[in-house]
């Protein structure tokens, strides 16, 4: 059988899409909001740098070398304890369970881009009722874009790696890219873009308490796509002799650039039009909206591209959360690519309802717990907890497990002098970071 592979290309546009996504454009301006800008940025910026850079090419080195799913791919890969190591591979839950809140957004940007054509609140507070009421009130079109969002996803999983997810980043990618780079340069034109870059990019490091350094560290992970096997099961269809380095490299600029363009976008729109920068998840929703309205007419062709973009950034970075499981049904349990798609989308999209209905007046009383509901909690243990773990796994099992001649036969011509640094922290300075990580988590300090 002729196996389907990313064209060079390809391969780097589908692990970029993976990597860009709600993380980048929704996620990453509103905690860096909520936690005080600059320090959060510098911690999420170091992490990327010292340690997400390193484990984004463990990932891809194993897949790359096991070239299965992720389960067979450490079970084959293991010298020894192979049905122990085969568990690593289970990271892989984490996509499907991020994929549960994950649709149920993309669902409110699809909303929001048919609304945006004719409609823009006129204040923040008009946007405000306008969001909550969508979120705490209305099932049924939160259902129905849900939906939408469900059959999106899994149409292009049923069509594989080449026909489905490639062609659609070849697409969405660039298009994703120029949207925000035309409203970019916008912003750049604006006189608040200095405060938005101060806001950013100055360090006050009294905001920063150990939550805000558990979330930085998590969102390194959860915006670089690393710990579930997403880059990991897309290097199981690289070309044979690919440059990994130079893919990783790729995504990590691409993800961080974007990331950094999006939010001095939206702060700079913020500054100039808005109230400054907000706080919540409600950012992209409610105060962004708001500062579209000020710019007249223009602002509902900026409001319409902009929700296209994440839907696209949201829409790339799904199919990568979900293929890893579907790819193991494949591989283990022969079933179809198209049985496979179907029950994995089905498995995301019923417990992504239970999601939804935990923001539902009524509804929420049931689905919430302590000081989440289930929809914060599925966010919060996937990015905070599973996806660091699964990164740590990651970065032992490379740096431990397998024979370190196997690892510098491939990386060494790669990495060069740079080889022994890659390895220490892969060894070293992840698991220590880790440590710290769930420290922190545990509350002791
Ligand atoms: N990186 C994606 C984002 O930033 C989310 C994601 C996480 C995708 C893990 C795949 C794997 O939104």
């Amino acid at each position: 059988m002729k196996i389907a592979r990313f064209s060079r290309v390809g391969f780097i546009l589908a692990a970029a899409g993976s990597a860009v996504g709600l993380g980048n454009i929704w996620k990453f301006p509103y905690i860096t909001g909520e936690y005080g800008g600059g320090a959060f940025v510098l911690v999420y910026l170091l992490t990327v740098l010292l340690i997400g850079f390193s484990i984004m090419i463990a990932e891809m080195l194993i897949g790359y070398m096991g070239r299965k799913d992720t389960v067979t791919s450490f079970e084959n890969l293991a010298p020894t304890n192979k049905h122990l190591w085969k568990y690593g591979g289970f990271q892989a839950l984490a996509g499907l369970f991020i994929m549960i809140f994950y649709s149920v957004v993309i669902g409110w940007i699809f909303h929001y881009i048919v609304t945006s054509l004719t409609y823009l609140p006129s204040s923040v507070q008009e946007a405000e009722t306008t969001f909550n009421l969508m979120l705490h009130t209305d099932i049924w079109t939160q259902l129905f874009y849900h939906s939408a969002a469900f059959i999106w996803i899994t149409y292009v999983l049923t069509k594989g790696i080449k026909g489905g997810i490639e062609k659609m980043n070849m697409v969405l990618m660039p298009a994703l890219m120029i949207i925000l780079l035309g409203m970019f340069m916008y912003a750049l034109s604006l006189d608040t873009f200095g405060r938005a870059f101060d806001f950013m990019f100055a360090s006050d490091w009294s905001k920063i308490n150990s939550e805000a350094f558990v979330v930085a560290v998590g969102h390194a992970f959860f915006t670089l796509s690393l710990g579930m096997g997403a880059i990991m099961t897309y290097s199981a269809s690289m070309e044979k002799n690919s440059n990994l380095v130079r893919n990783a490299f790729w995504v990590v600029f691409l993800d961080t650039t974007i990331a950094l363009v999006a939010g001095l976008m939206l702060f700079t729109f913020l500054y100039q039009y808005g109230a400054g920068p907000a706080k919540g998840p409600g950012l992209v929703f409610i105060s962004l909206p708001a500062a579209f309205y000020e710019m007249g007419i223009i602002g509902n062709v900026f409001a319409v591209l902009f929700f296209l973009a994440l839907a696209f950034a949201g829409l790339t970075s799904s199919v990568s959360l979900v293929e890893p499981m579907v790819q193991y049904f494949i591989d283990r349990f022969d079933w179809s690519r198209v049985k496979a798609s179907i029950l994995m989308g089905l498995f995301f999209y019923l417990i992504g309802i239970v999601a939804l209905l935990s923001n539902i007046d009524g509804f929420k009383e049931y689905l919430t717990w302590g000081d989440k509901n289930f929809f914060d909690w599925v966010d919060y243990v996937t990015a905070a907890i599973m996806l660091p773990a699964g990164g740590l796994i990651m970065a032992v099992f490379v740096g431990f497990i397998i024979p370190k001649s196997k690892v510098s036969a491939i990386m060494k011509p790669q990495l060069g002098f740079a080889f022994e640094a890659w390895y220490f922290s892969l060894r070293y300075l992840t698991p220590v970071a880790m440590f710290i990580v769930m420290l922190s988590l545990m509350g002791v300090f």
